[in-house]
């Protein structure tokens, strides 16, 4: 089965460096939650988050949200599994029954249990799953496509074959050279010599890849 996979996605509880600081703290305590349970966020952690390492790409949550809704609400969503591969490496199943929520408040209380409870069931079935594998091990065997500014330009052709589609899920920088590295042979493409948004691209892949599949 295709596979769309979010690389690098923006989510993470925040880091021990700067749980001390009264932003986080601050934050956690109107939420009644423990600091080493919230999740990162830039709007709310913005001053905390001058510290942190590779801070342009970290604390955007809502990203992943935004593009998990699109391939969530799609009709050829039995035609693909979702994953999500975090900043920190972490990688996420999300069933594709899977009803997100579509407000963001509540998307950061679910997430926030997922890291806590590594699984999210509906009764027996398992909607999202912390997964103890790597990414290399989800792009093997499969025709990797990486969405990419500097790719060759994207042809609707690609889209046919045993897929591991992805996309970045960051708002700022370039992939890490570990990431490209677990990804082995793939093909980047681009759909413009602009940088687009997660959401943008996500909408405009599904869009193609609903209209290639479709025929
Ligand atoms: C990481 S972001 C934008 C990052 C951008 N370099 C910046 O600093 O603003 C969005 C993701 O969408 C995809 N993307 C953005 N522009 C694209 C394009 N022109 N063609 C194909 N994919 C693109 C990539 O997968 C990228 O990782």
């Amino acid at each position: 089965m295709d596979r769309f996979i979010f690389l690098e996605s923006s989510i993470e509880i925040v880091p021990a460096e700067i749980r001390n600081h009264p932003a986080v703290i601050s934050d956690a305590r109107r939420r009644k939650k423990k600091v080493s349970e919230i999740l990162l966020d830039d709007s709310k952690h913005h001053s905390a988050m001058e510290r942190l390492k590779f801070r342009e790409k970290r604390g955007r949550p809502d990203i992943v949200h935004q593009c998990l809704l699109l391939l969530l609400d799609s009709p050829m969503r039995n035609n693909y599994e979702i994953y999500v591969h975090t900043l920190g490496g972490m990688i996420i199943r999300v069933a594709n029954e899977t009803r997100l929520p579509r407000n963001y408040n509540r998307f950061v209380g679910l997430m926030e249990n997922l890291f806590k409870e590594r699984i999210i069931k509906d009764g027996e079935k398992i909607l999202l799953e912390i997964l103890d594998s790597k990414l290399s091990e989800l792009v093997k065997g499969k025709d990797v496509i990486l969405l990419s500014e500097k790719g060759e330009k994207f042809s609707p052709e690609i889209l046919k074959g045993d897929l591991a589609i992805c996309i970045g899920a960051f708002a700022h920088g370039d992939f890490f050279k570990s990431t490209l590295k677990e990804l082995g042979n793939f093909k980047a493409v681009s759909i413009g010599k602009e940088s687009f948004s997660s959401l943008y691209v996500t909408s405009k892949i599904l869009a193609e890849y609903e209209r290639v599949r479709a025929t």
